[in-house]
């Protein structure tokens, strides 16, 4: 054999063991067990996420970030996105501190929950000294510039925070009493989704998890917007709990929200322990866990659960209950905890019973860190037939998650000098450039598995080619 012929055969040799490196490196990550080791990847088995709140100060300690690389596939920011660290002084914007937090989810393969555009707290003085008549716009100011900043690149936003007193009454707060009452919500909502039309749009508070007077106020506020079609998605239960103390009408709870054809999700999950923790509060704590995550399984519309925080050495909780502590699954030296356990053993049960027929296509090619997991919430095939001056697209959009998905806007960007003339099963604005796409009455809907097929004409002025960055209410869809 002559040394080329060796040599090629060596390279061939080196080229086999590569390649069933590969296929095992795909077979390793097609199988569920694969997705099984993270609190992230049992969620996307179920179709849900698992998240974390993250601050800026986080993103520099490795000791959090290497299980929030890891674990987390949504993260809210901790304050970077609240009024006073985005508008401390009025008109004058800082959004270096969120970008910050939507780069790390950018790069980590995770979605974001924008929190938050109006709350009592952390309201920077001037919007409380303002006269009156200055609120409303001020407040619609403030969401239209912070939304439309971050429009397309979040799953959700929190657009108002806080809003109820524990009786089941509004809070009587700069807003409420400058604009309309009641009416200030609906003109947040509003406002919110006419700056970013691809996120969802939730009300978020706490002591609202059972059923009780305060969730009560949540419930009749909801169900009357819903009825005024004022533009509401969700409602956050934030779910800050003391250990021993879940409510036991949480999962009921969650479901009568669910049943207006809200989101439900959980928040700003912690659970405090009065310390110093026993192993028995750590236990209690595990239960309280696993109730949380069953009862979120359990209500379709729960689309997932958030920790508000990583850790219990990086947790708000000491600093803001004293004598109370060690709320988080992960302990003060980043070791998992009792609760992290449960919290895996509760979402591999739901994974494990609906294993055997997985909704989920594996990707075939697997990226090279192991975080990155398989998209589970849509996959869009498009395709174009052009000519010299226009082109016709069809877009089908596919559910691959285990969750209905209702009311759906698809953003996508055009290739500069298409312009929409036509469209077909869905409507389409603006006509050029980044492009929403938001369903008709028929095709709202997209049960696990359903896909529509939506399209247009358009024109062109020399690039025919296809539309990019298919973002499907804030998340982004495979292609192919
Ligand atoms: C907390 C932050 O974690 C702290 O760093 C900050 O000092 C106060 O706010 N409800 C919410 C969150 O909606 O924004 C709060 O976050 C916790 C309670």
């Amino acid at each position: 054999m002559s040394d080329v012929a060796r040599s090629r055969n060596v390279s061939i040799g080196v080229l086999a063991v590569a390649l069933s490196a590969a296929i095992v490196a795909v077979l390793t990550l097609a199988h569920p067990a694969a997705a099984a080791t993270t609190l992230r990847g049992l969620a996307e088995a179920d179709g849900r996420y698992f998240g974390t709140a993250l601050t800026d100060g986080d993103l520099n300690i490795s000791g959090e970030m290497n299980i929030a690389n890891v674990q987390f596939d949504m993260v809210t920011p901790g304050n970077e996105m609240k009024w006073d660290t985005t508008e401390s002084r009025q008109n004058s914007f800082n959004f270096g501190p969120g970008d910050q937090i939507v780069s790390w989810a950018k790069a980590h393969n995770a979605r974001v929950r924008g929190h938050n555009l109006v709350w009592h707290a952390q309201l920077p003085g001037w919007v409380n000294s303002l006269p009156g008549s200055q609120v409303k716009a001020a407040m619609e100011n403030h969401i239209t510039t912070e939304a439309t900043h971050y429009k397309g690149q979040l799953y959700a936003w929190d657009v108002v925070n806080e809003p109820f007193n524990e009786d089941g009454s509004l809070r009587q707060d700069v807003f409420y009493n400058n604009d309309g009452g009641s009416a200030y919500i609906a003109d947040a909502l509003r406002t919110a989704r006419a700056a970013d039309p691809g996120a969802k749009l939730y009300l978020n508070d706490y002591n609202i998890e059972g059923q009780n007077a305060k969730s009560n106020g949540m419930y009749n506020l909801v169900s009357s917007l819903k009825a005024q079609g004022v533009p509401i998605d969700g409602v956050g239960l934030e779910s800050h709990f003391i250990a021993g103390q879940v409510p036991s009408s949480l999962q009921a709870n969650m479901q009568r929200f669910a049943d207006l054809g809200l989101d439900v999700a959980i928040t700003e999950l912690d659970d405090r322990i009065q310390l110093p923790a026993s192993s028995s509060s750590l236990q209690q704590q595990a239960n309280d866990y696993a109730a949380v995550t069953k009862a979120c399984l359990a209500v379709t519309r729960c689309v997932g659960i958030s920790q508000w925080g990583v850790d219990d050495g990086h947790s708000w909780i000491p600093g803001t209950f004293p004598g109370y502590g060690a709320a988080t699954m992960y302990d003060n030296n980043y070791q998992p905890k009792p609760a992290y356990n449960s919290t895996v053993s509760a979402l591999s049960s739901v994974t494990n019973s609906s294993s055997s027929t997985p909704t989920t296509t594996p990707s075939t090619t697997p990226s090279s860190t192991s975080s990155t997991l398989p998209n589970t919430y849509c996959k869009v095939v498009d395709e174009v037939n052009g000519w010299n001056t226009g082109l016709t697209e069809s877009i089908t959009i596919t559910n691959t998650g285990t969750l209905p998905i209702e009311n759906w806007r698809m953003v996508f960007t055009l290739r500069p000098g298409q312009t929409i003339t036509s469209g077909w099963n869905a409507n389409y604005s603006p006509n050029s450039g980044q492009v929403t796409a938001t369903n008709v009455s028929y095709n709202g809907s997209l049960p696990p598995g359903g896909s529509t097929t939506i399209g247009f004409q358009a024109t062109h002025t020399g690039d025919a080619g296809a539309a990019t960055g298919f973002n499907l209410n804030g998340a982004t869809c495979t292609t192919g």
